[in-house]
């Protein structure tokens, strides 16, 4: 195998943490507790640097412990609700806890959150490592997402310090709040959700992803270390019947901050008619390449987005459009091929693995991602089980695949790509839109004018043009969808608007 990143064209990508080094050149050493500061300036948290023989060997250190990870055990158990009048009691006790709570001054939970922001960071290790034991996630992806996760803590406590001060519009908050985080973010998508609600003055109640129990039950105890009161916030693991339903159904919940499919939200919306719901749901994200795109940097990131968390993201990847003489010259197919198969793919306990396995064994539609070729469809790169686990997979890339087909509408959720093919960018543009999700779009062009065009027609929350389209960093690419990709308001996670989008508003008049 080539490695195709030493063909790869060196370039700075608009968004690298990596861009963000101070101009002295120095970086917070990782596995520190150290978080920026600069007062009055929101500033984005740095990942591990890894190339320092400090962080290196906290890296090395860190690895063995993955396999045997205890941590969040006696939490998710302490967690597990058995009846209806439990979770019932639950709701009571925190709606109780937290009156209290909103009356404090907006600043105190602004300040509370720069503490959780300071603990998160101080426990980077353990959270990778348990979110690495419990869903298998690799250090490479792991570490963005703690940095991210301390990124909502600060930027929402700035926020609401910000909305605080308005003296147009008085925001109250909605009492509480019922979390529902996914298993492919079990660190960042909690804490987002969590914090930014907590914040307002709401309580919460969160109920992690049974696949990612242990990493959210970890995260709620270092937030309860940090000094959130544990009645404000309360996990709950409730199993998915009755008990399940008695919590999402209750109607003194006020609004639901849900990361999942698009199916679960209808269901929610169904059990739960009168809360609000915030929902980020499902995504079939294309990358369009023009024959004006760097053909090298389009493939590095088509096989980035693609095959990053092995495919398990809402922003995903899912097919790249080739358009018009990108396709004839094979030039593209080629060095896409190259980039997928230099991929390294293995378990967490490597830290240079780049693709990891799939959260369990692939359910039934999965399964048909990863076997089953639509008509006219070839593998490029077949997707081949790697161990007895049945959770690797190398990355699998079909082409041929056909406006309308099943492959070009369906998300699979796992490590497979679908390559399209277009005339011009009009038509290219028109498949991208030719699916009921618009999470994430990304466009590979040099040409200004190819830009403007797609830009302006792209119907999907998340754009990114001449890079790869996962990885949006708070403050700088907000987070949300379009279409069937996201449910309520359209504010978008780790954006000036969230919060407010949280809250109740009313806007006092004086008589003369
Ligand atoms: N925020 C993540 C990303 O941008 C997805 O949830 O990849």
């Amino acid at each position: 195998r080539r490695s195709f990143e030493e063909e790869a064209p060196v370039r700075h990508r608009m968004g690298d943490r990596a861009a963000e080094k101070p101009a002295d050149g120095s970086r917070i050493p990782l596995g520190s507790a150290a978080i920026p500061s600069t007062p009055g300036k929101f500033l984005n948290t740095p990942d591990t640097d890894m190339t320092t023989a400090a962080n290196q060997e906290w890296a090395r250190q860190l690895l063995p412990r993955i396999a045997d990870s205890t941590l969040g055990v006696v939490e998710a158990e302490a967690a597990r609700v058995d009846s209806e009048k439990e979770v019932h009691d639950i709701i009571s006790g925190a709606l109780r806890a937290q009156e209290a709570w909103a009356a404090r001054p907006m600043s105190e939970r602004a300040n509370l959150l720069r503490e959780c922001a300071r603990v998160l960071a101080e426990h980077r290790a353990e959270l990778l490592e348990v979110a690495a034991s419990e869903t298998g996630k690799t250090f490479e992806q792991g570490d963005p997402e703690v940095s991210e996760a301390i990124d909502f803590a600060l930027y929402y406590a700035d926020n609401a310090e910000d909305l605080a001060s308005r003296d147009d519009i008085v925001f109250e908050a909605r009492p509480l709040t019922l979390v529902t985080p996914p298993w492919n973010f079990p660190i960042a998508i909690p804490c987002g959700s969590i914090v930014s609600a907590l914040v307002t003055g709401s309580a919460v109640v969160v109920k992690p992803a049974p696949q990612a129990m242990r990493t959210g039950a970890y995260l709620v105890r270092l937030l309860h270390e940090a000094g959130i009161p544990e009645d404000v916030l309360r996990l709950v693991d409730v199993p998915e019947n009755e008990i399940g339903q008695a919590l999402i159904g209750d109607e003194r919940i006020d609004q639901i901050i849900l990361t999942g499919a698009y199916e679960t939200a209808k269901l929610f919306a169904r059990f739960n008619p009168l809360a609000k719901i915030k929902a980020e749901t499902s995504g079939k994200n294309a990358i369009i390449v023009t024959p004006h795109a760097d053909l090298d940097l389009a493939a590095y990131d088509v096989a980035h987005s693609a095959f990053g968390h092995a495919g398990q993201k809402c922003s995903a990847a899912s097919l790249v459009i080739t358009v018009g003489s990108v396709e004839r010259s094979r030039r593209f197919q080629s060095q896409l091929a190259d980039a997928v198969l230099s991929l390294r793919v293995g378990w967490p306990t490597d830290p240079t693995v780049e693709m990891g396995p799939v959260i369990e064994k692939p359910g039934e539609k999965l399964e048909r991602g990863l076997t089953v070729l639509g008509e006219g469809e070839k593998w490029l790169a077949k997707p081949e089980q790697l161990d007895e686990t049945g959770r690797l997979f190398s990355p699998g890339v079909r082409t041929g695949v056909k406006k309308g087909s099943e492959f070009h509408r369906t998300e699979y959720f796992g490590p497979i790509l679908g390559v399209m093919h277009a005339d011009t960018l009009d038509e290219a543009i028109e498949i991208q839109n030719g699916t009921d999700y618009g999470l994430t779009a990304g466009l590979h062009s040099l040409e200004p004018a190819e830009i403007a065009e797609w830009a302006s027609r792209v119907e999907a929350g998340n754009l990114y043009i001449n890079r790869g389209i996962t990885g949006a960093i708070v403050e700088r690419q907000s987070f949300g969808g379009w279409k069937r990709s996201a449910i309520g308001p359209t504010a978008k996670a780790g954006g000036p608007n969230y919060l407010m989008h949280l809250m109740v508003g009313s806007d006092p008049v004086e008589g003369e």
